[in-house]
């Protein structure tokens, strides 16, 4: 431990935690590490080499290292392990200290730890922390909430860390109490459903259209150059590259079909059912997780649900500008799904939330990072009625009224592109192993009232807002 004091105090030096100090080492921030852990604080020591950090397994000694009044950052898993570390720092702060909980927290347990600490003077930040291993070396989109005064303590440190899009950091004051924990919620249930449309595109393309693993990766890595531009598409036509060391086979093709869960997704379905807002996709990205852990009960309904042959006949061009504009219109209604919950958590938490603040900080460093985010951000920037209020029940947004007193459609090109999947959906029928985040891709779930194919309407503002054609839809009783 270097002789000295530093600026921040890191509990929890696994990977996160560890990357974090040393992206806050590189901008010039002295910091302590601290875990239980001796092989953790050695391998920070290690890669910190000549950068001002220290590393320790004693949290007094720890404790005693930091500049007063102190900042102590935890990264540990989320849960018990939280309070653990907050009960064992607690005889070691004073008033006035700061704990910020930068793990995957569950949002209500964060309202908890900051009602508990203020009763003891000690302000304490919840912060969403977006990138894995690569974000948190090299910039992370961070989501904090918590109080302006102790965010306004952080925030030079958190600026100079995250990642930058468009010259901006990926970060910024999101809300009061847990709003930070529960955008970072949020922020994973849209992660959730992404990902599972793209296994869906994949399971099409693969079961239907019978493409290789050289194939699916060109796909995928053009669909990455054009409107789908995302970190989740750009991995995905990687993986398909990647060999398995120990078979020499691709990875995709050896890798277990299950899919586990440490909570996030599904804690952003059961709260969007307890605001009464609906999320399908999300809904239907954590049971078909669920669905795939169940193997046993696939095998064997595999040998009895034996299905149609799933071949797509259809020209395969055609059939692929059909799915890659299926795929951009359910990546946008799964975008609209979360942010329709921010919406309404906003006030039901009283969080304060800026909608275009969270497009904007998820532009750079998270895992949901895609182009699509520069509409919605301009759209709710555009738009500022866009923002909580809009999404209330009876708030209806002041969009484009047509004959007949039906407010504007969305573009043409995605209305079109929604009907795609209800095409593909009756030849797919009873094909597929499971219900998929549901028919974003196969079936027109999401179209409520009036033509078919109608987008709901609350995707309709951003699009048009960011320059899209709007053409007349019907009336919305
Ligand atoms: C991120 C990720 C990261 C992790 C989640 C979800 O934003 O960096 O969301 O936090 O992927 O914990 O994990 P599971 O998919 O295992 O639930």
């Amino acid at each position: 431990m270097h002789a000295r004091h530093y600026q921040l105090g890191m509990v929890g030096l696994g990977v996160m935690g560890r990357n974090l100090v040393l992206n806050m080492a590189d901008h010039g921030v002295a910091v302590a590490g601290c875990d239980k852990d001796p092989d953790q604080v050695g391998a920070l020591q290690r890669e910190a080499g000549d950068r001002p950090v220290g590393g320790v397994n004693s949290l007094p000694e720890f404790v005693a290292t930091l500049d007063v009044p102190r900042i102590v950052m935890i990264l540990v898993p989320a849960g018990p392990a939280v309070d653990s570390v907050i009960r064992d720092l607690l005889p070691h702060l004073a008033s006035g200290d700061l704990i910020v909980d930068g793990g995957n927290s569950f949002f209500r347990d964060t309202d908890l730890r900051a009602k508990m600490l203020a009763a003891t003077g000690i302000g304490f930040l919840g912060v969403g922390v977006s990138g894995g291993e690569h974000g948190a070396r090299h910039g992370p989109s961070m989501m904090p909430g918590g109080s302006p005064d102790a965010y306004a303590r952080v925030k030079p440190i958190f600026e100079a860390i995250a990642a930058r899009a468009g010259g901006e950091p990926c970060v910024a004051y999101l809300g009061a109490g847990s709003a930070g924990h529960y955008v970072k919620m949020v922020h994973n249930g849209i992660e959730y459903g992404l990902m599972e449309l793209i296994a869906e595109a994949y399971d099409l393309m693969k079961r239907g259209l019978r493409l290789t693993d050289d194939e699916l990766h060109a796909v995928f890595a053009r669909w990455n150059h054009a409107e789908l531009s995302a970190y989740l598409i750009e991995i995905t036509a990687e993986i398909f590259l990647t060999q398995d060391t120990r078979t020499g086979k691709r990875l995709v093709d050896v890798i277990l079909d299950e899919a586990k869960q440490k909570g996030t997704g599904m804690w952003t379905s059961e709260n969007a059912m307890e605001i009464h807002r609906p999320a399908p996709t999300i809904d239907m990205a954590v049971a078909a997780r669920d669905l795939s852990s169940l193997e046993p009960e696939r095998v064997a309904a595999s040998h009895v649900l034996c299905g149609p042959d799933p071949a797509i006949r259809s020209d395969r061009t055609a059939f692929l500008a059909h799915l890659e504009g299926a795929l951009y219109a359910a990546m946008v209604l799964t975008f609209a799904q979360g942010m329709a919950i921010l919406a309404q958590a906003s006030r039901t938490y009283d969080y304060g939330l800026n909608l275009e603040t969270v497009a904007r900080i998820w532009r750079g460093g998270c895992i949901i990072r895609a182009a699509l985010l520069d509409k919605i951000r301009a759209a709710y920037r555009a738009r500022a009625d866009l923002g909580p209020r809009c999404h209330g029940a009876g708030a209806r947004p002041p969009g484009r009224r047509v004959a007949g007193g039906g407010r504007g459609d969305s573009d043409a090109r995605v209305r079109r592109l929604a009907r795609v999947p209800r095409r593909v959906s009756q030849r797919l029928a009873a094909r597929q192993p499971d219900p998929g985040p549901a028919g974003l891709l196969r079936r027109p779930h999401l179209r409520a009232r009036g033509r078919e194919g109608r987008l709901p309407h609350r995707v309709e503002p951003w699009l048009t807002a960011a320059g899209r054609t709007a053409s007349p839809g019907p009336t919305r009783p």
